[in-house]
């Protein structure tokens, strides 16, 4: 393990300050991987005549973790392959897309795009809670940018306007237009729920608008594992922090496997790490939701928890801090990750405090963004088909791959 991990070059790390033209946007910057560690991104994808539908058959989620295979590297690198998971995995049921501090306020918003579905998420005047498609009804320009504050949305191009409730308030120079109601050309709104201090949008299609809280999304997004995380501080009793984003160049589900891996990788890559932490951590697997985690000595509850939520969700709580990362797809050789930091409110204001442990966790997660960029390259090697999982502690990992088949498969 250790001779393989000195065969990874480390990558240049550049720190990025982009500009921010949104003044109050809780985007702080992006860092970027650039390099040339991925030599083949850009060449054809050798799987694309396979169908989408016969790759997910390779895997079989009947085989006991003992003794089955991991799905085949075309997983993640066929471009098909992730059309069908947008239309099957993040195009149904509940995705987490940000949280409530990103909306604190009357009249804010923020934005996001998960495949092709650009949406706008925003509170109104009155503090309603609301989620629409972030195109103009007019020739569909997008609508807003980044996140802000505004008691409208004015469409850049022509100047449509829209309430936060999504009404078309003013269509600018139609004079002469005819079989025109505006009442028919409102924004587009999409399901939107809150869950603790998270904020979900479900993109299927049909589903239908339902503002503010939802009593069953707690069961519907996380099943009986939503009392567990609530009752172990993943609560709204946290302050927000800050919002980092990175650009990685691997496929969305090898971020998600280096997290289900049962700390596995812990003793070889993150040497700060405390190594008596790492064995003390055991995994539970509820429906849609494994926690890795150190229990109690009374073993009631967690003294600290790593929670992935399927299919793209992680939260993190341990002493003073949760931190959670969302992996979106942007292509099946690269994925955003948005990690959002909360904090005791005790401790917020602690400057000096906030920013070491930021510069830890970051050097954690720089650790993992380098591994998962390996597994990509190595996932592209023609020497590399399918691997094993080690029972005692890939528990969560091949329940990933078993969920995401059922998905898959319909
Ligand atoms: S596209 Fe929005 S006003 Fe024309
Ligand atoms: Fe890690």
């Amino acid at each position: 393990m250790a001779m393989n991990m000195m065969m990874i070059n480390p990558i240049n790390l550049n720190l990025n300050k982009t500009r921010n033209p949104y003044p109050n946007s809780y985007i702080q910057h992006t860092q970027s991987l650039k390099s040339s560690q991925i030599s083949n991104t850009h060449e054809p994808n050798h799987t694309s005549f396979i169908s989408a539908h016969s790759l997910v058959q390779q895997f079989d989620p009947n085989i006991p973790i003992q003794e089955a295979l991991t799905p085949p590297s075309s997983w993640y690198t066929s471009t098909e392959f992730l059309s069908l998971e947008f239309d099957q995995v993040f195009f149904k049921g509940w995705q987490a897309v940000g949280c409530t501090a990103q909306v604190q306020e009357a009249n804010s918003f923020f934005t996001g795009r998960l495949g092709n579905i650009e949406y706008v998420v925003c509170r109104d005047e009155y503090g309603e809670l609301h989620a629409f498609h972030n195109v103009c009804r007019h020739h569909a320009s997008l609508l807003a940018f980044g996140s802000g504050k505004g008691s409208c949305f004015t469409c850049p191009y022509h100047g449509w306007t829209y309430g936060l409730n999504g009404a078309l308030l003013k269509a600018t120079r139609i004079t002469g237009i005819k079989n025109f109601n505006v009442n028919e050309f409102g924004l587009v709104p999409l399901r939107v729920a809150v869950w603790g201090p998270f904020i979900l949008l479900n993109l299927e299609k049909g589903a239908f608008s339902q503002q503010g809280c939802d009593d069953n999304v707690g069961m519907e997004w996380l099943g009986s594992s939503s009392k567990i995380l609530s009752t172990n501080g993943v609560d709204t009793s946290l302050s927000y922090v800050c919002r980092r984003e990175y650009i990685i160049e691997c496929n969305w589900k090898v971020f998600c496997d280096n997290h289900t891996d049962g700390g596995y990788h812990g003793p070889f890559v993150h040497k700060d790490l405390c190594l008596n932490l790492l064995n003390s951590l055991s995994t539970t697997v509820y429906e849609k939701v494994s926690i890795l985690g150190q229990e109690k000595l009374d073993r009631l509850g967690y003294e600290s928890l790593y929670a992935f939520i399927y299919p793209n969700f992680m939260v993190n709580r341990y002493g003073p801090w949760m931190d959670t990362n969302l992996i979106l797809p942007l292509g099946p050789r690269r994925c955003k990750v948005v990690f959002d930091y909360f904090l005791e409110a005790s401790l917020k204001d602690d400057e000096a405090f906030v920013a070491k442990g930021i510069e830890y966790n970051e050097k954690l997660q720089m650790e993992d963004f380098v591994l998962c960029q390996a597994v990509q390259r190595g996932l592209e090697s023609p020497a590399y088909s399918r691997g094993r999982y080690v029972p005692m502690v890939e528990e969560a990992m091949h329940h990933f791959h078993c969920l995401l088949h059922q998905n898959l498969i319909k």
